[in-house]
């Protein structure tokens, strides 16, 4: 009976993976999604024999290795010979004709040049065996416990039966907007941002830690075959296809077009090149340029290589979206942690349609490997097409007084005597009365996905904490409309806005709560761990150290972190003061007896509102929400292009809603 459902839940919650993480079109909420794992998780624990080879349990990270072994490649990795303009390429389809010896055009297979890190993913018999990185091409190391965290790589190849060995290669990526997440995400938890999603990537997948790994949005897409044993494909276009059914990520479509594409002749390998240039930046992902491939296999064995890069393949790259621009100072900043950043004030120069002034140093460590100094010239380009960074300093317009730029010893706030532990690189403030410190902690406890306190913006909480009328948190609480009228351009109006914004946000979470006092290292999802397992704040606020790592979110240096915080008196009175001042915590919301109690959903198809509203609105009215269709389920909820939910509910008799209906339903 439990290996019946473990297949079940197996299969499950393997199909809910990749609607959530490849096709972005998740059918459950998380919630539901959550007690899936769950069961799965107690199941295994409780039945050891249980087959877990294909178990996304093991998605979860949890090994930690002292190193990585190294591992050979059955066949070598090459690279790809760079062409850089039209002209190259038509170079290169000429040398490709010439080399076959014909007039005809060739057919290529032409995709987008991927700006991640190359890895090769091992089947033997269908089951992923070794993740290994491309090293030196010959050489690399196996990174398998950190890529089975990867929620888009199949652990078990799916159908058509996969052959005896199979290797793909293809790049680990994070997509733009995840790498956005992670560094604001970093940035909360005072440690250190990544400079490009490339970065990024590369970092994660080096992480001995796999719940490291685990914790970050990486992605991967196929794009070549190492050594095959059991198969055999005629073209790149059809392996990729196979790999594709067999579960493996390749690129797809961008707007309805596909991203591969065979293209015949030179005009239209040149074509593809200005179009993926015209998209690029609309794309999910980083990158650098396209790949342009002969499209025959046989044709591609005829070609060969010369030295590492096979003759039937080149990357026609894109000039990179640099510009050159003068630093006109380096400012320090001071953030919520007191980690000091220096960021460079810089000539505001346009790249890529974007006009940037400043950028961040990152850190001492930052500054003296590129040796940046205030009046260089430097090159700067946007890092992921987003964050602007300084690439390198053009030494030969350096001005001749200049000197190396070293981090104050004092805070450029509050003048304190900074400190930069050996081990660490960044220099932090560590005055508690720092009002630097004050604002960016009071912004972070006023954040939306904190407290919440919607009405209260950054420039307002800096006028309070300037007027002297905000010291702390709970000090938010203590406001009075007539405070509020003491700052500068505060009308009626907008006092009352405000107090009552802040009246509002008493009413929150535990969770909430805790990311809101804006504890080293706990981020909304550490949070969340921490209310589920404490339930109280009372009983958080008196947590030992032991309480705290056996919690399984939780390793060490989070818990010393929260520990340290727990043991400043001042801080944990701050946080009962807020209770006392009339912050309450709602039960995570699930109404009991409201118009759809006792009846149970699955949505499906493209509604007028997103999945989650629509998910949101059944259970806000006490709906259940089910994963799949079933003869007990009571209503399947329909929008357009609604599939094969929509078949088996009609051949199961189940009741068919549409979006008007689901709202008739509640508002009758
Ligand atoms: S095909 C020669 N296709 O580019 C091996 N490579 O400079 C055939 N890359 O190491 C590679 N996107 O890491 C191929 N769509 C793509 C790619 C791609 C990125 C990388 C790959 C390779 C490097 C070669």
């Amino acid at each position: 009976m439990s290996k019946k459902r473990h297949e079940e839940l197996k299969k499950l919650i393997s199909h809910h993976n990749h609607l959530y993480h490849s096709l972005d079109r998740p059918e459950i909420s998380d919630y539901e999604f959550d007690q899936l794992f769950q069961e799965l998780l107690k199941l295994e624990a409780e039945n050891p024999d249980l087959e877990r080879a294909d178990s996304p349990s093991r998605r979860v990270g949890g090994e930690v290795l002292d190193s990585f072994q190294k591992m050979n490649h059955r066949k070598p990795m090459l690279s790809l010979s760079n062409t850089y303009s039209p002209d190259e390429i038509r170079e290169f389809d000429e040398r490709v004709r010439k080399f076959l010896r014909t007039e005809k055009p060739v057919e290529y297979f032409c995709e987008p040049k991927f700006d991640g890190l190359a890895l090769e993913l091992v089947y033997e018999q269908g089951r992923l065996t070794h993740a290994i990185t491309r090293g030196d091409g010959t050489t690399g190391e196996d990174v398998l416990s950190n890529v089975i965290t990867i929620p888009t790589i199949p652990l078990v190849l799916h159908n058509p039966k996969p052959p005896k060995l199979l290797e793909v290669r293809g790049e680990v990526l994070i997509f733009k907007k995840d790498f956005l997440a992670i560094n604001e995400a970093q940035q909360e938890a005072g440690a250190q941002t990544f400079a490009n999603p490339r970065n990024a990537a590369a970092g994660s997948v080096r992480q001995l830690d796999s719940k490291i790994a685990a914790s970050r949005p990486l992605r991967f897409l196929a794009y070549a075959l190492g050594e095959v044993d059991g198969v055999e494909f005629k073209s790149q276009e059809e392996a990729e296809e196979t790999l594709y059914q067999w579960g493996l990520p390749v690129a797809r479509e961008h707007k309805k077009k596909q991203l591969r594409q065979i293209r015949t002749g030179a005009d239209e390998i040149v074509e593809y090149y200005h179009w993926i240039e015209s998209v690029r930046h609309e794309l999910p992902f980083d990158i650098d340029g396209v790949v342009i491939k002969v499209n025959s296999f046989r044709l591609q064995d005829d070609l060969g290589l010369v030295a590492r890069s096979p003759r039937w393949a080149a990357a026609a790259k894109y000039a990179p979206e640099q510009g050159e621009t003068v630093i006109e100072a380096i400012q320090v900043q001071v953030g919520r942690t007191g980690a000091l950043t220096p960021v460079a004030i810089m000539r505001p120069v346009k790249v890529g349609g974007v006009t940037i002034t400043n950028a961040t140093l990152h850190n001492q460590e930052e500054i003296d490997r590129k040796d940046v100094r205030v009046g260089d010239t430097v090159v700067i380009q946007r890092a992921g097409d987003v964050i602007p960074e300084v690439v390198r300093v053009v030494t030969e317009k350096r001005p001749a007084k200049s000197k190396p730029f070293h981090m104050p010893e004092n805070c450029p706030v509050c003048g304190e005597k900074t400190e930069k532990p050996e081990e660490e690189v960044v220099t932090r403030c560590v005055n508690p009365f720092c009002p630097a410190i004050l604002k960016e902690s009071l912004k972070h406890f006023a954040a939306r996905r904190a407290m919440n306190i919607d009405k209260v913006g950054d420039k307002i909480i800096e006028a309070f904490v300037d007027a002297g009328l905000i010291k702390s948190f709970s000090d938010f609480y203590r406001l009075k409309k007539s405070d509020v009228l003491e700052l500068e351009r505060q009308g009626e109006k907008s006092a009352d806005n405000i107090i009552a914004s802040i009246e509002k946000s008493k009413k929150t979470t535990l969770a909430r709560l805790i990311f809101a006092l804006g504890i080293r290292f706990v981020g909304e999802q550490t949070a969340k761990s921490l209310a589920d397992h404490f339930g109280s704040l009372e009983k958080f606020l008196s947590a030992s150290d032991e309480d705290l790592v056996s919690i399984p979110d939780i390793g060490p240096k989070v818990a010393s972190s929260i520990t340290h915080w727990l043991a400043q008196k001042r801080l944990v009175k701050e946080a009962r003061a807020l209770l006392d001042l009339g912050v309450q915590f709602e039960k995570p919301k699930r109404a009991e007896g409201g118009k759809l109690s006792g009846l149970s959903f699955v949505v499906t198809g493209t509604l007028p509102v997103k999945r989650d509203e629509a998910h949101d609105l059944i259970e806000a009215h006490g709906g259940k929400l089910l994963s799949s269709v079933s003869s007990k389920l009571n209503y399947l909820v329909v929008g357009e292009e609604a599939g094969s939910k929509l078949e088996k509910a009609e051949k199961l008799g189940v009741k068919i809603l549409d979006w008007d209906g689901l709202k008739a339903l509640i508002e009758t």
